[in-house]
């Protein structure tokens, strides 16, 4: 693996030793770096928690953040994204982190730099790393993924989130569903729709997505009153849930839009743990992808072979 791009590149098995991986930092933490390297955070659009926990990853792993802000950078002297990379790069960054409005950025630019790159999010493109915090999520729940049923709930026409766990979850083996309004449904992504009523009986997991207010056109057909009632988890119909099951969402949540109040926190949700395994996920994808490189020590190597195997 030499980017982290996208969730269709990888087996299963090199998706399993990734989640086993970031399971296993979240137990027993990760040995840092004993040499100097870069890691260069590129976010062209907001973030709270991808960005943050790349920062934590990054440092617990020992790595130095180089930080980025597009709007006093030279983007905006019309610098275009492949030489502001191309300049990390020369100036020593052994890593790149993008956030990028454009769908599929990260895949193209992949093919041009050298330097490992992540997809931190592309557009309505793949959010990998948001898909492997999710698995880990997933795994620490059932132990396994094969014949799971989850069900993708939302914002699936616009969600980088949703092509990125449909696609990782059935090469999985889960068997996947969508819900959600027929507008937002998406032709590319061939797996069965149902209602939300069916959605709530049906799942395992409940994956809610955000609505993404920032890529719908001005003429939006979307009244957010009407939303949760007709589309959204209320307390109602989470109480015909499964027992065992889960609620998820990438966050950030619109309370009382896709899910009520009262849901963010309540027992099946795994909301907050998400985001906790979101800094266990980043840890292991860098590790992978700087080991690729030959840039760990060889004890941390022979480490890391112990507890994947
Ligand atoms: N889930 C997610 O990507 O959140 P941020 O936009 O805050 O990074």
């Amino acid at each position: 693996m030499r980017h982290f791009v996208s969730m269709q590149d990888l087996t299963e098995q090199e998706i399993l030793l990734l989640v086993k991986q970031a399971d296993n930092i979240s137990i027993h933490g990760a040995q840092p770096l004993e040499k100097q390297l870069f890691a260069a955070n590129l976010f062209f659009e907001p973030s709270t928690r991808t960005k943050m926990s790349f920062v934590v990853a990054q440092r617990r792993l020992g790595l130095n953040v180089l930080d980025f802000m597009s709007e006093v950078s030279s983007v905006t002297k019309g610098e275009s994204i492949y030489d502001t990379i191309r300049t990390f790069e020369s100036i020593g960054a052994n890593l790149i982190v993008l956030r990028h409005q454009e769908a599929n950025i990260a895949k193209k630019l992949s093919e041009m730099i050298k330097t490992p790159i992540i997809n931190a999010g592309d557009g309505t493109g793949e959010h990998p790393t948001q898909s492997l915090l999710d698995l880990v999520t997933i795994y620490q729940e059932f132990q396994q993924f094969r014949d799971l049923k989850v069900v993708i709930a939302g914002d699936i026409k616009h969600s980088r989130v949703a092509r990125s766990n449909a696609y990782a979850l059935s090469t999985l083996g889960c068997k996947v569903y969508l819900t959600g309004i027929a507008e937002w449904h998406d032709d590319s992504l061939s797996y069965p729709y149902i209602t939300m009523d069916e959605a709530v009986e049906t799942a395992d997991i409940l994956m809610l997505l955000r609505i993404q207010h920032e890529r719908h056109q001005a003429d939006s057909i979307l009244n957010t009153n009407d939303y949760l009632q007709q589309f959204g988890l209320t307390v109602d119909r989470e109480k015909r849930m499964q027992k065992h099951a889960i609620i998820m969402h990438p966050a950030p949540v619109n309370r009382n839009v896709e899910i009520e109040d009262s849901l963010v926190e309540c027992e099946r949700s795994r909301i907050f743990k998400q985001m906790q395994n979101g800094v266990f996920a980043r840890m292991a994808v860098i590790q992978s992808l700087l080991n690729e490189g030959g840039n760990y020590h060889e004890k941390t190597n022979h480490k890391r072979q112990t507890f994947i195997g």
